[in-house]
């Protein structure tokens, strides 16, 4: 549709995590005029859901080289090293950063030095939290305000549909679907010289995911009907411990922190026993696709739906103290960790893959830059290392605030509104590719279950298609339309991608390739739709 409203600003970022958040505070504190969209309440994306914390080298003895090697080793040789030394050098003097901005983490009583915790395949302390196990709410907190005391622009409730190019490909601004805020209703374009993505992921593509129910993929499938380049999308993480809450559980789960492993919680199975133990020199505490596998193998051994968590040993006040969120979900669902064990399994957490980017946030459109989860930065490679995601926003949020406000404002472009090429997905449709995604393309995956998985995608795709051919109807435009239809591009790039990765690699299990294979597989899988592929 064509846009019936325009503004014009020099950036418009579109998403307000902790990655969106940060570019357009950096923007606007260097004298660009910045317009931040983001599809629901400023707060509502996956940022505000982190529990565990944030990585940086910060305590005594450690190094950016350390984390440089946990990170290298949990991404399985698929990290663009250069990118991780980017994170771990600046990640420090990034959270100094978010702490001046605002955001207050937990500290020492005695000598105010932030509080370090542990979570997979770390080998030191080097997690920072707030309000124990509520670090993402707190970030959220602290730049939502910066935002507004800076007075930056914002538009709410407005679920962005496509890039707007000017005549030489360059980005010239977005289409956005504004619901009810006010002058800004209905379609209308934001005009702009850079165009930052930072809308988070695509964990709804998935029946369980610990993601918010705004985490559609809209980033990714923007860019890929924009032409861009996307990479490692097959490499999506499922968190080891997710709060059970039966088997047909759907939409966001509850999560059960990785630091309360770290804090010394440990995993037994359905008889009571541990099974971490000689699996890996960090028991519990190994990279999360590790946990993971042992935890579904363990599963599929014992014919049990899930594992448990016991942290019964911290007691009560630790509990509150140190995990308020956590108990007050466990509680709510009937379960005392304080008393009881936790029943948990794995599910869907974090794309590690999305739109490729250079070490400035760059994608291959010119002017369109991707920053946190929606972007492929290289930092995680097969397997993102926990509580490397906030850094990853902070880090290169600052990078790309850098690029953008060193380049000249150039002339105003010409509007060329992109017309959307997708037939639209009804709503309910987005039910059907969670059950096909979680049953053909989770955890665990075969050359069977993901080609059973990619049939059912094409016939969601062809049956929009021929009633669109047909009829000329396709469904109303609306935010639940226009999710489905997202979800769908994602998750047939991610079922396509997951098919050619004939190996197992980082968080990608393929039952029938079990093994790692650097001879063929040390490589990335790059996606670029052409106009007839969309
Ligand atoms: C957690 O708290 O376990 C999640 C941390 C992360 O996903 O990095």
């Amino acid at each position: 549709p064509a846009p019936g409203w325009a503004i014009d600003a020099d950036v418009v970022v579109v998403g307000s995590g902790v990655a969106g958040l940060t570019v357009a505070l950096r923007c606007a504190a260097a004298g660009a005029k910045v317009t931040v969209v983001t599809k629901a309440r400023l707060d509502d994306g996956s940022t505000r859901w982190a529990q565990g914390g944030i990585a940086a080298a910060l305590g005594e003895g450690d190094t950016p080289a350390q984390h440089l090697d946990d990170t290298l080793v949990a991404g399985a040789g698929l990290c663009d090293e250069e990118a991780v030394r980017n994170l771990v050098t600046e990640g420090p003097d990034a959270v100094r950063r978010l702490i001046a901005t605002g955001a207050r983490f937990d500290t020492a009583p005695d000598t105010g030095e932030i509080l370090l915790t542990r979570e997979g395949g770390h080998h030191r302390r080097r997690i920072a939290h707030a309000g124990g196990d509520a670090t993402g709410a707190e970030i959220s907190r602290a730049l939502v305000d910066a935002v507004r005391d800076a007075g930056i622009e914002t538009i709410e409730n407005a679920l962005v549909l496509d890039l707007i190019t000017d005549a030489a490909g360059r980005t010239a601004g977005v289409t956005l679907h504004v619901m009810g805020e006010g002058q800004r209703d209905g379609v209308g374009a934001v005009r702009a010289r850079a165009v930052v993505l930072a809308t988070g992921g695509m964990g709804q593509v998935f029946s369980a995911t610990t993601n918010p129910a705004v985490s559609t993929g809209d980033g990714v499938a923007l860019a890929l009907r924009a032409g861009a380049e996307v990479s490692d999308l097959e490499f999506v993480q499922f968190h080891p411990t997710v709060l059970w809450l039966g088997p047909d559980a759907e939409g966001q789960q509850p999560l059960v922190s990785e630091a309360v492993r770290g804090e010394g919680a440990y995993l037994v199975d359905a008889d009571g026993v541990r099974f971490m133990q000689g699996q890996h020199e960090l028991a519990e505490l190994a990279p999360r696709d590790i946990v993971a596998k042992a935890i579904m193998r363990r599963m599929r051994e014992q014919g049990a739906e899930h594992m448990y968590l016991d942290g019964r040993h911290f007691g009560a006040e630790m509990w509150a103290h140190r995990f308020p969120t956590i108990l007050a979900a466990c509680r709510a669902h009937g379960i005392d960790p304080v008393t009881g064990t936790i029943p948990v399994a794995p599910a869907a957490h974090y794309a590690s893959g999305g739109v490729r980017t250079d070490p400035r946030g760059h994608t291959t459109v010119p002017g369109l830059y991707a920053c946190g989860e929606v972007a492929c930065t290289g930092v995680h490679g097969a397997n993102r290392l926990a509580s490397n995601s906030l850094l990853e926003g902070l880090v290169f949020a600052e990078r790309i605030a850098a690029d953008i406000v060193a380049r000249p404002a150039g002339p105003g472009a010409p509007v060329i509104p992109v017309p959307s090429r997708f037939p639209l997905l009804a709503p309910e449709a987005r039910y059907e590719i969670q059950r096909v995604m979680t049953a053909g393309a989770g955890v665990l995956r075969s050359a069977d279950s993901l080609d059973r998985a990619a049939a059912a995608l094409r016939r969601i795709q062809h049956t929009a298609a021929d009633d669109l051919e047909r009829d000329g109807k396709t469904a109303e435009p609306c935010v639940e339309t226009w999710e489905a239809t997202n979800l769908l591009t994602v998750a047939r790039v991610l079922v396509e991608a997951a098919r050619r990765r004939e190996e197992t690699r980082g968080c990608h299990w393929r039952e029938d390739r079990p093994d790692r294979d650097d001879a063929i597989w040390r490589r990335h899988l790059v996606v670029r739709l052409t106009p007839e592929r969309t």
